[in-house]
């Protein structure tokens, strides 16, 4: 394996990141430094470290999604002290989330301990649709619509086009599929902000074909091989 794969494995930084703290004497293997960005790994034999620190593959790898509830941060310490969604999984292993969910936002989170996945996933090159349902109080026009699917224009930048539809109206409220590719920070709250909707429910149902399904709020399950292998690409 690749040294700069190594080192994305283990969850230090994606592969390009990873290729500039080689060049920059930070690794050695077997105590030695080494800075050539092609330098082979036996992942079984050699002894990679990071600024003098050992650096180890997971023995197996973990693939979860996880039904984020409402109320719980998405990094792994929390700055102001709030449950974050690491508490809600007890197994043993060091894992990464496959992108964010802002706090008040629930639904589909993918968690690895399998770092260059989730690094390669994350990539706005992978392109992987995201789908949420959006709530929001009364009606929607099909001018502010057409206004989502063609990219709102918020404090100056025009954020990407997405697939919007209404799917459902009851007691007032509309519910929305919204479908988009990359993960901008707080995308589809800025989207609906920009045509003054205020959102009362925001909901990840899918991520490419993982599907969010029939998982309770803080439940968590594994992966199936074919939805892993899908993500990939
Ligand atoms: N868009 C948002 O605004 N928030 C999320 O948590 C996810 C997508």
């Amino acid at each position: 394996m690749r040294l700069n794969k190594f080192l994305s494995t283990a969850g230090v930084s994606a592969r390009r990141k990873a290729d500039e703290i080689i060049a920059s004497g930070r690794v050695s293997v077997n105590g030695k430094v080494v800075t050539n960005l092609g330098t082979q790994i036996n992942e079984k034999k050699d002894e990679v470290a990071v600024d003098g620190k050992r650096v180890s593959l997971p023995l197996s790898f973990v693939y979860l999604k996880l039904h984020k509830p409402k109320g719980y941060a998405s990094t792994n310490s929390d700055e102001r002290g709030r449950k974050t969604i690491f508490d809600l999984v007890d197994l043993p292993e060091r894992l990464f989330s496959i992108g964010r969910l802002d706090y008040d936002t629930e639904g589909l989170i993918i968690l690895t301990n399998d770092g260059d996945f989730a690094n390669r996933v994350a990539h706005p090159k992978s392109e992987i649709e995201k789908e949420y349902i959006v709530k929001i109080e009364g009606d929607i026009k099909e001018s502010e619509l057409a206004v989502l699917r063609n990219g709102v224009v918020i404090d100056g930048e025009r954020l990407p086009k997405a697939r919007v539809k209404v799917v459902g109206l009851q007691s007032g409220m509309t519910r929305l599929s919204v479908v988009i590719h990359e993960g901008l920070n707080h995308q589809v709250r800025r989207m609906f902000e920009a045509i003054g909707k205020n959102i009362k429910l925001l909901k990840r149902v899918r991520i490419g074909t993982v599907k969010l399904g029939g998982l309770k709020r803080g439940e968590y399950r594994p992966l199936k091989p074919y939805e892993i292998e899908a993500l990939q690409g």
